[in-house]
């Protein structure tokens, strides 16, 4: 897929996507604002955002085929709601094959023009996204030039595009790792794509291998690679863009699975079929890191991956083990599928003792039950520090990322402790979100920390809004914007 964002006049292209409220328009172009009062008077819109009427070569006076965008009422526009109407406009370009696609504007009291274009560009190209690199059939080769109606052409407005195409690509580049299957993306090559995002986006990637994993003294890490032939990594990747304040370091850690089968407590085949995407973490901090080194953010941030698959084998662990961890704390394995913690745990612990981080944010698949417990929409969010989880919402709400904060209390806390060792790694059904954010929790010592639980979130099941099927890419935006208002 490729979008290139010029700028050219409505007669040089093939295809114009016109946004219309439901309330009456005034269009520029006099067949096209013809066309929409035909269309308007016959009630043919639905009067609900992301509604589509398209209308292919239809008189002399337009050449183009026209694609009438419904926005809903002028009271209900939201960032959110262009990103989904613009992407139901595109999908539609895409399908009648349009390539030079014109997009005329929309014009609104309430929103900035920053969030309006910013908008425009995401719904277009998150919306146009389609993973279909192994079908040898019917394939879309999307190839689009956009151009997007302004009254002002101004440098600014340019910085909006390319600060938008930049997280829509490296979104989109999050989506790609997530949807690769798991032959294909193992701990190996995943490092590859973290070392080849750093060349092209200019940040630092070191990958630490077996040996050297098992010489920070990661046993909890290593448990849960143990029964794979593919080795584990522990990636790290380093940006400093503020060496005025080399102590603020903002950590991101991402949990990269690059397949979860549960181990000996193995998941049934129904919830193993996408297991391929529990690197949904890790993909989202490459991605975010990626846009916040391509914009020369001034903001020091380090990414951790602690990546591996959970199998089994002769050599895999069990449930009852008792293992180490980089801390020193000892932990009752009850659950080998409650392995992304295990993982966390060191991956946490490296990057305050070894890459000095001052504030820690983890972003993980790690529980069914946030799918449970907040569905598809919404990250499930624990936290040490509500000034940080503050700086998480204002991110959140520029990109639409929903969050929401689950509770800490000590109660919960007490829920992981075993009865033979420090921890254990479950806690059962009940709070399941909860007490597996408060377990990483109890290894970021006493630093700000963020832990979100993209399970829900990072994996769409079927179409929504501006995402296909598939992964998500969720993170990405939001962690961007989190380091840019740092
Ligand atoms: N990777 C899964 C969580 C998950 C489930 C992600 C569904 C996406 C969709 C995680 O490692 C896991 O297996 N968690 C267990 C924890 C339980 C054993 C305490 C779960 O949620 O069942
Ligand atoms: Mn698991
Ligand atoms: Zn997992």
């Amino acid at each position: 897929m490729n979008i290139g964002i010029n700028t050219f006049v409505l007669k040089d292209a093939d295809t114009a996507i016109i946004p219309v409220f439901n309330e009456t328009n005034d269009l520029k172009v006099e067949s096209i604002q013809k066309l929409y009062k035909h269309f308007k008077e016959n009630k043919k819109f639905k009067g609900r955002a992301g509604g589509i009427l398209t209308t292919i070569n239809i008189s002399e006076s337009i050449s183009q085929d026209i694609i009438f965008v419904e926005l809903g009422s002028r009271e209900e526009l939201t960032s959110e709601s262009i990103r989904f109407s613009l992407s139901s406009a595109i999908k539609k370009a895409i399908e009648i094959k349009g390539s030079k696609v014109y997009v005329g504007s929309i014009i609104d009291e309430k929103l900035m023009l920053e969030d309006i274009i910013k908008s425009v560009v995401e719904g277009i190209g998150l919306g146009a996204y389609k993973f279909d690199k192994y079908k040898t059939e019917n394939k879309d080769n999307i190839n689009l030039e956009v151009s997007l109606e302004n009254d002002e052409n101004s440098s600014l407005i340019k910085e909006y595009i390319s600060e938008a195409l930049l997280l829509v690509q490296t979104t989109n580049l999050a989506r790609d790792l997530v949807n690769e299957p798991s032959n294909v993306i193992y701990p190996e090559t995943l490092s590859q794509a973290a070392a080849q995002a750093g060349k092209k986006y200019g940040f630092q990637v070191e990958v630490f291998d077996e040996a050297e994993i098992n010489g920070f003294g990661m046993k909890s890490f290593l448990s849960v690679a143990k029964g794979s032939e593919n080795p584990p990594k522990l990636i790290v990747m380093r940006y400093f863009g503020d060496e005025a304040n080399k102590e603020d370091i903002l950590g991101y850690v991402g949990k990269g699975l690059t397949y979860d089968s549960g181990g000996y407590s193995l998941k049934p085949t129904t919830s193993m079929d996408t297991m391929k995407s529990d690197m949904g973490g890790a993909a989202a901090v490459i991605g975010s890191i990626s846009a916040i080194a391509e914009r020369n953010l001034k903001v020091n941030v380090i990414g951790v991956i602690a990546t591996c698959e959970n199998l089994i084998s002769g050599r895999a662990y069990k449930p009852g083990d008792i293992i180490g961890s980089m801390s020193g704390k000892s932990i009752e394995v009850l659950n080998t599928d409650a392995e992304g913690r295990l993982t966390l745990a060191d991956a946490v612990h490296y990057i305050i003792e070894k890459e000095k981080a001052s504030k820690v944010v983890d972003i993980a698949t790690l529980t069914g039950a946030a799918l449970v417990a907040l569905g598809i929409t919404t990250t499930a969010v624990i936290t040490n520090n509500d000034e940080f989880y503050k700086k998480l919402e204002t991110a959140s709400l520029i990109t639409g990322e929903k969050i929401w904060k689950l509770p800490s209390f000590d109660d919960y806390k007490k829920l992981i402790k075993s009865d033979i060792a420090d921890l254990k790694n479950t806690a059962g059904r009940n709070a399941g979100t909860i007490t597996a954010g408060l377990f990483i929790g109890e290894f970021v010592q006493n630093k700000p920390w963020l832990h979100l639980d993209i399970a829900g979130t990072s994996w769409a099941e079927k179409d929504n809004s501006y995402y296909s099927k598939g992964g998500t890419g969720v993170g990405v935006r939001t962690l961007y914007y989190l380091a840019k208002n740092n």
